[in-house]
């Protein structure tokens, strides 16, 4: 996730606010990249291909053992478990790149998420947080939307309702924490912002764009995923793979290939980059394993919760106060969350979703 701009960070200025869930690699301020600076900066965009190399890592790793044996005999032999093959670098290719690999449909949401992250970017230069976080949360309904659209899902009145419902909720959650000056008020958000002409409109068009892809994505993530028996681990090794190639090509070679050859690819990087690198490659494979268990919706109604949580939880750990507009915003998202529970009045709704593309 992310795009291109060289980003300051110091462990001494540098503060993360709570769920900026536009910026998984948050920073003090940013710089243009053809300029000179001090090796103590690191480059978001190295960032983002180090992370898709550490969930590539890991996806081949689970991948590798789940499917292949070492031992001599193969495809049911004594090597390895029943269905097995014995390992070599020409099958896992194949796996991944050959004729039933299914490689191309990957390509796509690897584009649309590449040039989501790149919009959400965008839009926290030219839109205030609070008004970025409300309006991200569109994303729920455009998921919902492809959801049906592509695949063939059937949601009833109260569904729509509790979406809607949960839009709001969480809407009036993030304005409340991000509208809060706080002692961490170096954002990376409002410091994106501060330091950029700020042109709303396009911010605006920005975060609808993002939403649309947002959805997009992860419905055509899902379909892929759904529609046959390959392994979650092999989609999202084809997916990293995809995203590799805009995240080296535009982002490390294009915008920041100056500054990588001035100061090295690893140029700034601290434990705290790590750490936001580590978070986004396990934020990323959670997403995934998520789509495959429930589903694109389900994780909308997660991830709200999961905000919530954070906000109780920094509420006994940090100085987090509990005011009546978050009390207001997670009643509802906890309400949306039960009528979505609820089983449809008039049969059940249609689960037979269609995942052939
Ligand atoms: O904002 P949104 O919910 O669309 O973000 C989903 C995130 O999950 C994106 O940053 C995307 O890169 C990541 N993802 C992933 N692996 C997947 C699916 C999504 O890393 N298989």
């Amino acid at each position: 996730v992310m795009s291109y701009s060289r980003r300051t960070r110091t462990a001494s200025t540098t503060t993360a606010t709570e769920d900026d869930s536009s910026d998984p690699f948050p920073s003090s301020s940013d710089a243009p990249s053809s300029s000179p600076h001090p090796p103590q900066q690191y480059l978001v965009s190295t960032a983002v291909v180090m992370s898709e190399l550490i969930k590539l890592l890991v996806c081949t790793v689970v991948y590798i053992r789940q499917e292949y044996s070492f031992g001599k005999t193969s495809a049911g032999g004594g090597g390895g478990r029943p269905h097995q093959r014995s390992f070599s670098l020409a099958a896992l290719l194949r796996d991944l790149f050959g004729p039933d690999s299914s490689c191309a449909k990957m390509s796509v949401p690897a584009v649309l998420y590449f040039v989501q992250n790149n919009l959400q970017y965008l839009a926290v230069q030219h839109l205030d947080p609070a008004t970025f976080q409300v309006t991200y949360q569109m994303k729920i309904l455009t998921t919902a939307l492809f959801s049906v659209l592509m695949l063939g899902r059937s949601l009833s009145r109260s569904k729509w309702m509790a979406l809607v419902l949960l839009t709001f909720g969480i809407a009036i959650v993030q304005m409340d924490g991000k509208q809060k000056p706080s002692s961490s008020s170096s954002s990376s958000s409002s410091a994106a912002h501060t330091q950029t002409a700020a042109q709303p409109l396009i911010g605006l068009v920005a975060v609808t764009i993002a939403c649309i892809l947002s959805g997009l994505a992860g419905v055509w993530f899902e379909k892929v995923l759904k529609g046959s028996q390959a392994s979650l681990f092999l989609r999202n090794m084809q997916l990293c793979l995809f995203s590799l190639i805009p995240g080296l090509f535009f982002g490390v070679f294009l915008m920041d290939g100056a500054a990588v050859r001035q100061h090295g690819f690893f140029q700034g990087y601290d434990a705290w980059t790590w750490a936001a690198i580590l978070c986004q490659a396990i934020g990323g494979l959670i997403v995934a394993l998520v789509v495959k268990y429930a589903d694109n919706i389900l994780k909308g109604f997660a991830t709200s919760l999961s905000i919530i949580l954070s906000s109780v939880a920094s509420f006994f750990i940090f100085d987090f106060k509990l005011t009546l507009m978050f009390t207001i915003g997670s009643s509802v998202v906890l309400y949306a969350t039960h009528l979505y529970g609820l089983p449809d009045k008039v049969g059940i709704a249609k689960r037979a979703a269609s995942y052939s593309m």
